[in-house]
């Protein structure tokens, strides 16, 4: 596949793809991103994505380099030139170049760079038949974890420990006991009266777009839910367990903490939601491919 990437308005070879010293993304982490889910050539959740990308820039008062019409051209042609099939979109957008100094730079254009990355689709979809395994960990990041900012280095450190540890991946849990999410998911649980349940929505979570999907598509086919916490031995005690997001779309979890749970398969109704996703975001009559 060619490596084509978008900076400040250019395509450019990935290779050759950079962007200033001075950025206050790489200075202060003073920027937002988003990532879109390629799948057969459709982009999931574009909108939502979108929606939650100007909610973020807003939060930051960070003026869009971009109309968002725009954007979206400037996504398709990443993806014609990346020929990319399956895979992902990722968009970063800082506050721009300026001086090292905290205050926002009165007279900046935002930075924007836009990479394309493959994904081999079946290896991923054999991860979630088979479940995925995890553990828990202290969420010791800043409060306002809703605004999709790059200031990753929590998420980046707990995935990193659960991978030493043998673990695939890590929930966080806050200080009262409640999981919050993952290191890049929201975290669902089907607990023992049947019932789907998720974190609220709140300044503690990043409201994932796939979770707010599989909330939709749930209420659809007639699932009980509550978007409420869990704890950890609710969670141990779960008939599943699950996370969603854009890059794994719905993942079942079949052991936290070394415990199993359920039955140590992958659940099914975590595996109904995952189908009935993809199938929602690749018709034709919601997602144009154009
Ligand atoms: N992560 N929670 C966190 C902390 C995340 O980083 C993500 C997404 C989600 C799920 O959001 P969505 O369903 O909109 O993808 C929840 C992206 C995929 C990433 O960092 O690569």
């Amino acid at each position: 596949m060619p490596r084509i990437a978008y900076v400040d308005g250019q395509f450019v070879q990935h290779s050759q793809a950079c962007i200033h010293v001075e950025d206050r993304g790489l200075q202060f982490g003073d920027a937002v991103y988003e990532v879109w889910a390629v799948r057969d050539g459709y982009v999931f959740d574009r909108d939502g994505h979108l929606a939650r990308l100007g909610r973020s820039l807003a939060a930051l008062s960070i003026k869009p380099p971009l109309h968002y019409s725009s954007l979206m051209v400037v996504i398709r042609e990443l993806i014609a030139r990346n020929k990319l099939k399956n895979g992902l979109i990722y968009l970063q957008i800082s506050r721009g170049v300026a001086r090292r100094d905290h205050p926002f730079p009165p007279h900046t254009n935002p930075s924007i760079i836009l990479t394309a990355r493959s994904l081999n689709q079946a290896k991923a979809d054999e991860r979630a038949q088979k479940g995925i395994r995890i553990t828990t960990c202290p969420d010791n990041r800043w409060g306002r974890v809703d605004i999709k900012t790059v200031n990753l280095l929590a998420n980046v450190l707990a995935k990193q420990t659960a991978l030493d540890a043998g673990f695939d991946d890590a929930w966080f849990v806050d200080d009262q006991g409640m999981i919050t999410e993952g290191t890049a998911q929201n975290a669902w649980i089907l607990d023992q009266v049947g019932r789907l349940r998720t974190t609220k929505a709140s300044p503690a979570i990043l409201r994932g777009v796939t979770r707010d999907k599989i909330i939709e598509i749930a209420s659809r086919l007639g699932y009980p839910f509550e978007e409420r916490a869990f704890s950890v031995p609710e969670a141990l005690k779960a008939q599943e367990a699950f996370m969603t997001s854009a890059t794994s779309f719905v993942t079942p979890i079949i052991a936290i903490n070394g415990c199993i749970i359920g039955d140590g398969k992958p659940g099914k109704i975590a595996l109904s939601l995952r189908t009935a996703y993809i199938s929602q975001q690749t018709s034709v009559k919601i997602n144009s491919k154009h």
